[in-house]
């Protein structure tokens, strides 16, 4: 059994013939399946040159056998179904006596059986066209019975950094759901890039969508690369984007940051910054890495700007598919604030008594206004400071700490702990690695990570609604450089978050899962996956003489 992320249960079926699936194979989808059954005819299909026919309708007559054209041998049935009694996202999968039955607890639940499917049939399934056409396509018989532990898998890429160009979000959306992760992160601004049209508001992609120069490597580095770097989304490739996930059973998470990591939108629009303390005009969009002192000023004008900003959000990311808006909250120095007589004239006016009021008061107006549009907030852990907002979720980045304490008082939580998910950490001690950041986390590490910290009481432990891993992209200027650091470590995370079956980290069968990783590599190579490999870098993936910023020894458990 090498399936990643490993299920409930796999029983294999010795005594029974299995199925083989080929040209005469037939797809039979009940109502409800129809997200499985496009994928598996465009993916499946397009692998192995497979027709995957239509069952004929139940009701259609029996078809008369002429002897001109006898009727074709039987070929293996492939049927999909819904079953209400199986939970949400849970899916049998059998195989026996020439028949592949999915049913799910709901459409994503099929979706994932179909996931599993794939894996099933090898490699070569995550082609997009046949290498060895006519091959059989032999399945043994087997019971597979799976669930997730987590309702929120998710994986949160910064797109602001750097740019990932729309297929590049598409592809990541697949690779996803190759691996049953079922939240998509996009970081879609910051100082270094706004990345997503806004009618109202074209200069934010006008003037925020570029920079002319870039600091290459962590910013103590001396090095600049001075090709300008840009690029964004339109409002239709956010459409396609978010139907392309949808299609996938993946939300997409938005994040649009207030009130810190605003550089770019004060260089498109000064007035957002603070002026009296600031010449924001003479502001560009950052072209260096770090935590950034130029943040929303607290105004009603710029509250009513990010309204349409979000009012656009809302729009373009429906709340079926986005029910929560990330609105950041994270690293705001509250300098600015301090030295602005307009800022502190305003904390007089609203009584919020200092800066960290400023920042809550900010999240709180966008809570209550999210909230009043039937979508929840979620920002980082820095959202506790001042208050945290009646209806705010928390993921949790600088530990676990945030996440417990929100947690305790109620509020949901996605876990992230920087000190274990942050795949822009470096996955190797070794010199090797290229531009070096962080913590060494290696595979095994993000295997034995661990998302509900003990010691949470039971009923704070069920507001852990799941966890995420962060790709953060200063260092990882294109979809090469992300795939590096992303995989293979994002298929131990997908176990992590996925799998009912794991014990308790000190406990977990790495040995076990390293085995099993034979197999997901060669997926990994059908796929494409630019992935690290277990021997380390190739030698056109290090990066000589770009400075990274390691950190010795292992990380604080907080
Ligand atoms: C973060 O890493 N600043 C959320």
């Amino acid at each position: 059994m090498d399936l990643i992320p490993a299920p409930a249960s796999h029983t294999p079926d010795p005594g029974r013939p299995g199925a083989v699936l080929d040209t005469r194979t037939v797809l039979r989808a009940a109502p409800g399946t129809q997200t499985a059954e496009r994928w598996l005819r465009a993916t499946l299909g397009a692998a192995f040159a497979l027709p995957l026919h239509p069952a004929p309708p139940a009701d259609a007559p029996p078809a008369t056998p002429s002897p001109a054209t006898p009727p074709p041998p039987r070929g293996a049935v492939v049927r999909l179904r819904l079953d209400g009694a199986l939970g949400p996202e849970a899916y049998r999968l059998t195989v026996a006596d020439g028949t592949v039955d999915i049913t799910g607890g709901d459409p994503a639940g099929v979706f994932w059986g179909a996931q599993t499917l794939r894996q099933l049939l090898g490699p070569d399934a995550h082609r997009r066209a046949p290498v060895r056409p006519g091959a059989p396509l032999a399945l043994a018989a087997v019971r597979i019975a799976d669930r997730p532990r987590f309702a929120w898998r998710g994986l949160l890429l910064d797109v602001a950094r750097h740019f990932l160009p729309k297929d590049d979000v598409l592809r990541q959306i697949d690779l996803l759901a190759a691996h049953k992760l079922n939240v998509l992160h996009l970081h879609l601004t910051d100082d270094q890039g706004w990345r997503l049209e806004i009618r109202r508001h074209p200069r934010l992609t006008g003037v925020g969508a570029w920079r002319a120069r870039t600091k290459r490597g962590h910013r103590a580095s001396p090095l600049w690369d001075d090709t300008p770097h840009g690029g964004h989304y339109t409002q239709d490739d956010v459409r396609e984007i978010v139907a392309y996930a949808a299609e996938r059973h993946i939300r997409i998470v938005p994040e649009i940051d207030i009130p810190g990591h605003s550089q770019a939108a004060i260089a498109a629009y000064p007035e957002l910054g603070n002026t009296d303390v600031v010449d924001t005009a003479a502001l560009g969009v950052w072209d260096t890495w770090g935590v950034n002192p130029n943040v929303l000023a607290p105004t009603e004008a710029v509250l009513r700007f990010y309204e349409d900003v979000l009012d656009e959000v809302l729009d373009l990311f429906p709340a079926a598919t986005s029910p929560f808006v990330h609105i950041g909250g994270d690293e705001c120095p509250k300098g600015q604030w301090r030295a602005s007589a307009t800022a502190q004239a305003r904390i007089r006016e609203l009584g919020v008594g200092d800066e960290d009021g400023l920042q809550a008061w900010f999240v709180r107006h966008f809570d209550r206004w999210l909230a009043d549009r039937g979508r929840r907030l979620i920002g980082w852990d820095e959202i506790l400071e001042g208050g945290l907002a009646p209806g705010a979720a928390v993921s949790s980045w600088r530990g676990y700490a945030g996440g417990i304490a929100a947690a305790e008082a109620g509020h949901d939580v996605v876990m992230c702990p920087e000190q274990h998910v942050y795949l822009d950490h470096r996955q190797d001690g070794g010199p090797d690695e290229p531009v070096p950041i962080g913590y060494v986390r290696t595979l095994e590490d993000v295997y034995r990570f661990e998302p509900v910290p003990p010691g949470l009481s039971a009923e704070a432990a069920a507001h852990v609604i799941g966890t995420q891993a962060n790709v953060w992209t200063e260092v990882l200027d294109s979809r090469s450089r992300v795939d590096y650091q992303t995989f293979p470590r994002l298929a131990a995370f997908a176990e992590v978050a996925w799998s009912t079956t794991l014990p308790a980290p000190a406990e977990r069968d790495f040995d076990g899962f390293a085995r099993r990783m034979g197999a997901h590599y060669r997926r990994l190579d059908a796929l494409g996956v630019d992935y690290r490999p277990p021997t380390g870098p190739s030698p056109w993936q290090r990066r000589p003489g770009v400075v990274g910023r390691p950190i010795e020894g292992p990380p604080p458990n907080v």
